[in-house]
């Protein structure tokens, strides 16, 4: 930490992906930190010094910052609020703003916040409030009225975070760019202070005002999911045209407007925000007229692209999936997360359970999910979870490839040929394109916009 910079004190409220991340990462950089959460089972685990969840890196984070009393964690309660609270300057909200099942954002976690800071009795003076939940344009601005008409204005700030998970703790201190955004002296200068130390390793801060931070988070999720969706649409025509999908990637990726990364063709894009930011955005153009096209043909895309590998074997096998097995590596929505919400790989599990196929799945991280999210399919007896990547092709009629874990990519296809009754190799995120083998090998491969995938 810089000599000049100072100390700051801050709440967090929400000790998921993003709130646990920023409270380990903000005491790694010398400021005191309380998370508030509401999950009695979570707080057991970070009290123990542990991460509910898997992120690289993000557990010794959060062991250095309980060791040097920078890092605690409290219940989300009235009174353990108020206990803290004369103490806190900056209070970030960092809850779950999923979707409504109209598509529309679901803003009661952090309506319960807002609720419960309207109970404190003391005032709330000079306290900055700041969403780090991403949230439709406007929500600070409804946030700032609820406080003021509820007796307790705050001054309100959009931070919005660009982590990507399973890089969180790497992306958090080495931000490509900070925002503030903000119409409030008070709040900019108290989030000018609290990120100092990340400015003065070279993170460029950026300052807008409040609604400008809160649509940029959306037009920014946006876009790279558009980035996917349109390499998508293009591998689509590629295995119409027999035109090589790899080979367009390297010849856009040179044009330095249009850039190699969110460009590379596979079943599509998941996770806990691009496809609730895109269902939200279109809702909010409409609420104003917009019609918001674009972003509507981006989700369509990935809607088709996350059945590529099921499309696939329907013509392999022509339709009949009778007494097949198949084999899936990879259930989270992208490598080094155990995250897998929105995956595409429970798109195509619900679709494969329609047919009287069985499933046998492997993740490196994400079983314990797998087992929370698929619990019918797994009663039912249509999927079994493997111990190994091994286990899981052992007698299958065809193996599916959903996630890029780098334990998938060191794989041996001979070696995984010789376990399958019939090899068979969907490959949904093209990790075996180049591997030598496979050109005069027994192995029948698809792969996304190659050439084999032609119809
Ligand atoms: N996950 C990401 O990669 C990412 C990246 C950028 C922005 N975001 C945004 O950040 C926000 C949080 O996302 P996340 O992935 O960390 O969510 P998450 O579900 O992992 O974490 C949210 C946490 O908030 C807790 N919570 C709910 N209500 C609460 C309350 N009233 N008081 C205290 N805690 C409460 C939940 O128990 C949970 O632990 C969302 O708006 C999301 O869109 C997420």
């Amino acid at each position: 930490m810089s000599k000049e910079s100072e100390n700051c004190e801050l709440g967090i409220f929400g000790g998921g992906y993003v709130g646990l991340v920023a409270a380990a990462g903000f005491a790694s950089v010398g400021h005191r930190v309380v998370v508030f959460e509401v999950s009695d089972e979570k707080l057991q685990l970070l009290n123990a010094g542990k991460v509910p969840f898997f992120e690289p890196g993000l557990e010794e984070l959060v062991k250095n910052g309980i060791s040097q009393k920078l890092l605690s964690f409290e219940k989300a309660t009235l009174d353990r609020l108020q206990e803290h609270l004369p103490r806190l300057q900056g209070l970030l909200l960092a809850v779950g703003t999923p979707s409504l099942p109209d598509g529309r954002t679901d803003l009661s976690y952090l309506d319960s916040v807002i609720d419960l800071l309207l109970k404190v009795p003391q005032s709330l003076e000079g306290k900055i409030l700041v969403s780090k939940s991403t949230v439709p344009v406007g929500t600070g601005e409804r946030i700032s009225k609820r406080m003021i008409e509820g007796g307790k204005p705050v001054a309100v700030a959009s931070n919005p975070e660009f982590l990507r998970q399973g890089n969180a703790v790497y992306d958090f201190l080495k931000p490509e760019r900070i925002v503030i955004g903000t119409e409030n002296v008070e709040a900019t200068e108290w989030l000018r202070k609290l990120y100092a130390p990340l400015v003065a390793n070279g993170a460029p801060l950026i300052e807008m005002n409040l609604r400008s931070a809160e649509l940029l988070k959306y037009a920014a999720n946006a876009f790279l999911a558009t980035k996917i969706s349109f390499i998508n649409e293009i591998s689509q025509l590629c295995e119409r045209v027999g035109a090589d999908i790899q080979q367009i990637h390297r010849g856009l990726a040179t044009d330095s407007r249009i850039g190699s990364k969110f460009l590379n063709a596979g079943v599509g894009f998941g996770g806990s925000c691009f496809p609730k930011d895109l269902s939200s955005l279109i809702h909010q153009g409409e609420a104003f007229s917009l019609a918001m096209s674009l972003t509507k043909s981006t989700q369509e895309v990935n809607r088709r692209q996350r059945l590529w590998a099921f499309e696939r074997l329907q013509k392999v096998w022509n339709n009949d999936f009778r007494g097949k097995t198949i084999a899936l590596w990879g259930l989270t929505f992208k490598p080094n997360t155990d995250d897998m919400r929105e995956a595409p790989a429970l798109s195509l599990i619900s679709r494969l359970i329609e047919t009287e196929a069985s499933i046998k799945a492997y993740d490196p991280q994400g079983m314990g999910e797998a087992s929370r999210l698929l619990k019918d399919p797994l009663k039912r007896g249509h999927l079994q979870l493997m111990k190994s990547p091994q286990e899981a092709v052992e007698g299958a009629d065809a193996l599916i490839i959903l996630t890029e874990w780098a334990e998938f990519e060191k794989m041996n296809l001979s070696d995984i040929k010789v376990l399958m009754r019939s090899p068979l190799i969907l490959d949904g995120r093209n990790v075996f394109s180049s591997q030598q083998p496979l050109k005069n090998s027994e192995i029948q491969y698809y792969g996304v916009g190659l050439p084999s995938a032609s119809a």
